[in-house]
């Protein structure tokens, strides 16, 4: 069959995020002038000059170095005849997926291939423990959501529980509160100190058992031991090079190793050992005053985009460590990435300070063959920069208490680095996404050493200028020092289980290539980049070096400035914003993408082909209700599990006037929530 697949009828390429998210998710991120005005060795302005004195170039930066990367590329062009390989098989293991992709719509439902059912995991407000109230939209309380599930889940993580058959821990983040959606009576100017509290404990992170059912996908919360509730006042401890620094010390804690609270937790990760990452984002939205500190502390609070004057939540009227006139070190105590072990309900938290400081999307941990650890990490900012950590110790196997309290070191000493890339054709990249060559868009990278961080906890600064805890604590001020490359807002990487490719999710930039602004690079290579880009890496992982390519340029596939690995663009789901990654167990990519922007239509998930004729093959898999996002993709044999975050958001809706009714209907407050999905009767997912 060569059925196209349906497109989106409208193109207006206006964000299709509402106002309200912008304001309450990212603290109006894009709206505010980049924070990344610093005049690095940046290959993109290199190429850029050189571009203008055409010739001087191909000498020089235009080393063309043969890359792996791009050979899988030639070997995988248009699968002309239109037969889809989904669902076949190749040495006994399955290749592509085979489901009718859902349509583009704006339904108030979650939308599934046919085939296929869902059901509500947990959603906010429901309690996780037995003596935990029920969710009641007009009661809600601190003491409440202290107990209940927080609001606006992004990562999850489901974990096996060893020894109970088909039990998990389901692990979720709260990045951020939309107060006027959520409370009736909210007062933007002047909250009140109990919608504060309530805001404040619906941050953080929930732990909460659930069962399996034999034969569906369907899961069941339990009220189980290991159920627990961080939140933006609980105890963390602080590891690494800043661990007790001048930097991070505060009235409330002079020793800089204990901050309360987590906030803005977006994406995340799994570690072997069996704890759960975090990435801490847009926190500088929290804090009040960033224009009432001292001259020095001003440009470090720029870079990191901290509002001046009031903040949006108004949390400093209640607590005057978010005022930085009054507490400026607070500011400096977020922007990690955290280690949540949820086996240990009485563990206190950590961030791991080793990893630097910046609006972390996530942190994803790739094993190394002789157990190094290496953790990437995306600062999603535009022209801001991709990481990576690699550890000195090697992870321990085994689940006992000695080798957990090792593994939990393993994030406190070794190298940071931040990646710069060089493109094979810097020559033919134009600003339109047209392809340089039949090996689409590749190059070479280099992974550019920061800080290192000793296991005797002594650091060492590889960035003139810059102390080892200076680095730790102002990452994105040192990586400007050394070069690095301008991205396109990093979001979520994934390794492949399969290949050990690291795959990078670059969510957009509409100010690449505006006057005044970095231009394109090959790797960011669309000037207005509205619909983002994923790039695959083959990484030496421990290594320093690394080839790369770009996957797909996203946008709707009817126009010419959209690329999908070479794969017929009449037969792919249009796609923008990707944002989490994810795969399954067989190497297909599954991408959760943030709005909509390239149509009329709500967000959702795709699967993405990587091996053989398909490659490139894109389809949709569902859409979540009118005005939400599609977050924290787990893709099982069995069963999808996806977060459905700020349904409803939009910018004329409040909790007394609703624009959404999802997941109880009637007249009720629409509620984040996970949810499963799983084929009917059992069976593979994508099959
Ligand atoms: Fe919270 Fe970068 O998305
Ligand atoms: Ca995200």
């Amino acid at each position: 069959m060569n059925v196209p697949l349906p497109l989106f009828v409208k193109r207006d390429g206006q964000p299709k995020r509402s106002a309200i998210t912008c304001q309450y998710k990212c603290g109006n991120a894009c709206f505010h002038e980049v924070p990344n005005t610093s005049r690095n060795e940046y290959f993109g302005d290199i190429v850029r000059a050189a571009l203008s004195r055409r010739g001087m170039l191909k000498g020089s930066a235009g080393v063309v170095v043969a890359i792996g990367a791009a050979g899988v590329l030639a070997s995988c062009g248009t699968d002309s005849t239109g037969e889809q390989a989904g669902g076949s098989l190749v040495d006994g293991v399955p290749v592509g997926t085979n489901f009718t992709p859902v349509a583009p719509n704006s339904d108030d439902a979650l939308v599934v291939p046919e085939g296929y059912e869902t059901a509500i995991v947990i959603r906010w407000g429901d309690p996780l423990f037995a003596d935990a109230p029920s969710f009641d939209p007009d009661k809600q309380s601190a003491a409440s959501q202290a107990v209940q599930f927080g609001f606006n889940n992004d990562f999850a993580a489901l974990l096996p529980i060893e020894g109970q058959a088909n039990s998990y821990l389901l692990v979720v983040n709260h990045e951020y509160t939309t107060e006027p959606q959520m409370f009736k009576g909210y007062n933007k100017e002047n909250p009140s100190l109990e919608h504060y509290q309530t805001a404040i404990a619906a941050h953080g992170l929930s732990v909460v058992q659930v069962q399996g059912e034999s034969g569906t996908g369907k899961l069941t919360t339990e009220f189980g031991k290991y159920n627990r509730r961080i939140t933006g006042t609980t105890e963390f401890l602080v590891t690494g090079p800043a661990a007790g620094s001048a930097l991070l010390k505060t009235n409330a804690d002079p020793t800089g190793t204990k901050v309360l609270g987590t906030l803005n937790n977006c994406s995340g990760g799994v570690t072997p050992w069996g704890t759960v990452l975090s990435g801490e984002e847009n926190i500088n939205q929290y804090f009040a005053n960033a224009d009432k500190v001292d001259e020095s502390a001003k440009g470090r609070l720029q870079r990191y985009g901290f509002p001046t004057g009031a903040s949006e939540r108004k949390w400093e009227l209640y607590e005057p460590r978010f005022d930085l006139e009054k507490e400026p070190n607070e500011a400096n105590r977020f922007g990690w990435v955290v280690e949540v072990d949820p086996w240990d309900a009485s563990a206190p938290p950590i961030k791991h300070t080793a990893l630097g400081r910046f609006k972390h999307e996530a942190a994803t941990i790739h094993v190394a063959a002789d157990g190094t650890v290496v953790a990437y990490m995306g600062d999603d900012e535009r022209f801001d920069y991709m990481y990576k950590f690699v550890s000195s110790r090697k992870i321990q196997s085994g689940t006992g208490q000695a080798s957990m309290r090792h593994n939990l070191t393993i994030l406190d000493a070794g190298t940071l680095y931040v990646a710069k890339f060089t493109g094979d054709h810097p020559d033919k990249i134009d600003g339109t996404g047209a392809v340089p060559s039949d090996q689409g868009f590749t190059g070479t990278g280099q992974w550019i050493p920061l800080l290192v961080t000793a296991e005797d906890g002594k650091a060492t600064s590889r960035v003139d200028g810059f102390t080892a805890e200076e680095v730790a604590v102002f990452t994105r001020l040192a990586a400007d020092k050394v070069g690095a490359t301008k991205m396109d807002r990093p979001e979520d990487f994934e390794a492949s289980p399969k290949s050990g490719k690291v795959y990078v999710a670059l969510t957009y930039n509409e100010q690449r290539g505006k006057a005044g602004k970095p231009g394109v690079d090959e790797a960011n290579p669309r000037n207005i980049n509205k619909f983002g880009q994923v790039l695959e890496i083959d990484d030496e992982h421990a290594g320093v070096k690394f080839t790369w390519n770009v996957l797909m340029l996203c946008g709707d596939p009817k126009t010419a400035d959209t690329y999908f690995a070479g794969f017929d663009k009449t037969k792919v789901s249009p796609i923008a914003a990707p944002d989490n990654l994810a795969f399954d167990g067989y190497g297909n990519l599954w991408i959760s993408t943030d709005s909509s922007r390239a149509a009329d239509s709500n967000d959702g998930l795709f699967s993405v082909v990587l091996d053989g004729p398909n490659r490139g093959e894109t389809k949709q898999f569902l859409t979540v209700p009118f005005g939400g996002e599609t977050c924290g993709p787990i893709i099982s044999e069995q069963r999808v599990t996806v977060c459905v975050q700020h349904p409803g958001e939009r910018d004329d809706a409040t909790a007394e006037k609703p624009a959404s009714h999802w997941p109880d209907g009637g007249d009720s407050l629409p509620r984040p929530a996970v949810v499963s999905v799983w084929k009917k009767g059992g069976g593979r997912i994508g099959t």
